[in-house]
């Protein structure tokens, strides 16, 4: 959520500053802006709208010659998209960039700004104005001094005209690295700038980064110098290349089984958990994510129950970490998170260790925080994902899920050795029935001719049905607009069935042979009522509807994996026949890093 590049000592500041937000839209798209110092003065350029905007902007300014600067996309939090509200913000002699809430904006201007004039409505601008007001002669005193009062999550990139050689960064509870390479660099995420650096400074909380030409500095917010080891990182493969895809959703959804195939083989043969993963029989498991990664935490609910016999929970992060969990020494707690730095995720993670929980990870960018702060993790290999809808990091987390499942069932002996040797079988070929499910495309493509002018759809599943029907549901309506619920099929006749009428569009996903009955009484309530059903089925369960969908049969606990992928096609078609901004939505990012 909001992202930040910086550079210093580079050989042109300007290419290296866009090329970061390039790379960081993801994080927010609704305004982006650049400050360098060039000949001893900060030029700011920012424009509402996507970096593409602001690129036109500096098409059209004057050559802006300089080896220092910071960048910033930004997701709203405080005032509206505007080219006011857009960063950097600037007083005096500083320029800063910002991601975060600076929770105590109002009362630090009550006390310290009163007289001072705000040119927008961002919580931003009240860090400037104080760096500006606590300076004298020392920049690393006014800023230390500043964040010393800001209260809630900054992380923050500050260049001053009197320092023209320096570039100071802070954290506070909010992403950001620092590297050397040719020249010094800063940004949110280690991809923005992994194939420029050599050597990788993931910070801390309360730590202050001083970024010369070609060293940095650490210090403490009380300016005690602190000594860090550099951090592992790898070098990214990100291209915002398509393929021959029109959009990035539609690529990625076909990188799912690849995703798929690379996280199985990375743990299933390689007896990773033998050596590192040592947790005792516990009396529950908590499993805690958001939004896709939540809905794979329902799938995991289902197959660790199934497979352990241990009852789990399964809680959104933002509810979690304020619910005091009954969370203890013998509640392991299972963080699923694609980017890893989903602020309230992390905050989950750190309630759980407080409380004394062996964490666990599940997370898709090995830098990350979360990878760092838990006690284990596993990475997913989907590789990086860019469209802001997730296809197959869901997919590579759900693969995730079954590999864990599977270990705790063998390390507790909780389930029958065959039926284990079957599934880490039917695991090893998951990546091929999930290629053949994308089979489906020609037939989703008429479908969504049909539905492209709907107004609201109802998803509705039973068991793994459900969470595979809370995951479509969310895809169709993020992406498409189109107002979407997902219910269990025995639920809707205790209300939602009301709104049924002529026409009423619901997805039913069978995915449970054993259910398939009772599913089938529950999708002809609705017909009855003038309900359009499309019903998403593996070969082997016949079900009756207006349409059906068929997928190649699976393990039953692994359903969800092939019957996502037609509901994720049919977002992406409905979406792009409705002339929808796929790949950024509106008003979504991709990596939430506030509350
Ligand atoms: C955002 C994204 C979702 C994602 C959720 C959790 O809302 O748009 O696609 O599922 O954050 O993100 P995480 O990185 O923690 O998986």
């Amino acid at each position: 959520m909001c992202g930040i590049i910086g550079c210093n000592g580079v050989e042109a500041a300007v290419p290296v500053l866009i090329n970061g937000l390039e790379r960081m839209e993801y994080r927010g798209y609704d305004s982006s802006g650049i400050a360098v110092l060039s000949q001893g003065k900060i030029i700011t350029e920012k424009k509402k709208g996507r970096v593409a905007a602001l690129v036109k902007r500096l098409e059209q300014s004057t050559n802006l010659d300089a080896q220092i600067g910071i960048g910033h996309t930004r997701w709203a939090t405080h005032g509206k998209p505007s080219d006011e509200n857009a960063h950097p913000h600037q007083s005096g002699k500083f320029t800063l960039v910002h991601n975060g809430i600076i929770e105590n904006h109002a009362e630090l201007k009550e006390q310290y700004l009163k007289l001072t004039k705000t040119k927008s409505d961002t919580d931003t601008e009240i860090a400037v104005h104080l760096l500006n007001r606590f300076y004298s002669d020392n920049c690393l005193e006014a800023i230390a001094h500043t964040v010393r009062l800001l209260k809630g999550s900054f992380a923050l990139a500050v260049i001053c005209e009197d320092e023209p050689d320096r570039l100071f960064c802070v954290r506070q509870a909010s992403p950001l690295v620092v590297g050397i390479g040719d020249g010094t660099f800063a940004a949110s995420d280690t991809s923005a700038i992994s194939e420029k650096i050599h050597t990788l400074y993931r910070m801390n909380d309360g730590e202050i980064a001083v970024l010369s030409k070609d060293s940095i500095e650490f210090f403490d917010f009380g300016l005690n110098k602190i000594t860090k080891t550099p951090d592992e990182f790898e070098k990214n493969s990100y291209t915002a290349d398509k393929g021959n895809c029109e959009h990035f959703m539609l690529k990625e959804i076909y990188e799912q089984p690849e995703a798929i195939r690379k996280t199985v083989d990375a743990y299933l043969n390689e007896n990773v958990f033998d050596l590192q993963l040592k947790i005792e029989k516990p009396e529950r498991f908590y499993i805690v994510a958001c939004g896709s990664a939540y809905h794979t935490g329902l799938v995991g609910r289902q197959v660790f129950e199934r497979l352990t016999k241990i009852p789990v929970s399964v809680e959104t992060a933002s509810e979690f970490r304020y619910s005091r969990p009954l969370v203890n020494g013998n509640t392991p707690v299972i963080i699923i998170s694609q980017s890893g730095e989903t602020a309230d995720s992390l905050a989950a993670l750190r309630e759980a260790k407080k409380r004394g929980a062996k964490t666990v990870s599940i997370v898709n960018v090995k830098e990350s925080s979360i990878a760092s702060e838990s006690d284990f993790v596993l990475l997913t290999k989907a590789g990086p994902e860019i469209a802001v809808a997730t296809t197959k990091a869901y997919g590579a987390q759900l693969a995730a899920l079954y590999l864990l499942g599977i270990y705790f069932a063998e390390a507790f002996g909780t389930a029958d050795k065959n039926e284990l040797e079957k599934m880490k079988k039917a695991l090893t070929e998951l990546h091929k029935t999930v290629s053949a499910a994308l089979g489906c495309e020609e037939l989703i493509k008429e479908i969504a001719q049909r539905l492209k002018d709907i107004d609201r759809a109802y998803f509705i599943g039973r068991g793994l049905g459900f969470a595979a029907a809370a995951e479509g549901s969310l895809k169709l309506k993020e992406i498409s607009y189109i107002h979407c619920e997902a219910y269990a099929a025995g639920e809707m006749k205790h209300g939602t069935i009301s709104l049924i009428e002529k026409g009423t569009t619901v997805v039913a996903m069978n995915t449970q042979k054993e259910l398939t009955h009772k599913l089938q009484s529950n999708i002809d309530e609705v017909r009855s009522r003038g309900a359009r059903v499309i019903a998403v089925t593996s070969a082997e369960s016949k079900i009756d509807a207006d349409e059906t969908i068929t997928v190649p049969e699976v393990h039953p606990l692994f359903a969800v994996s092939t019957q996502i992928v037609p509901v994720q096609l049919l977002s992406y078609h409905i979406a792009r026949l409705r002339g929808c901004d796929i790949d950024k939505p509106r008003n979504l990012a991709k990596s939430v890093t506030v509350e």
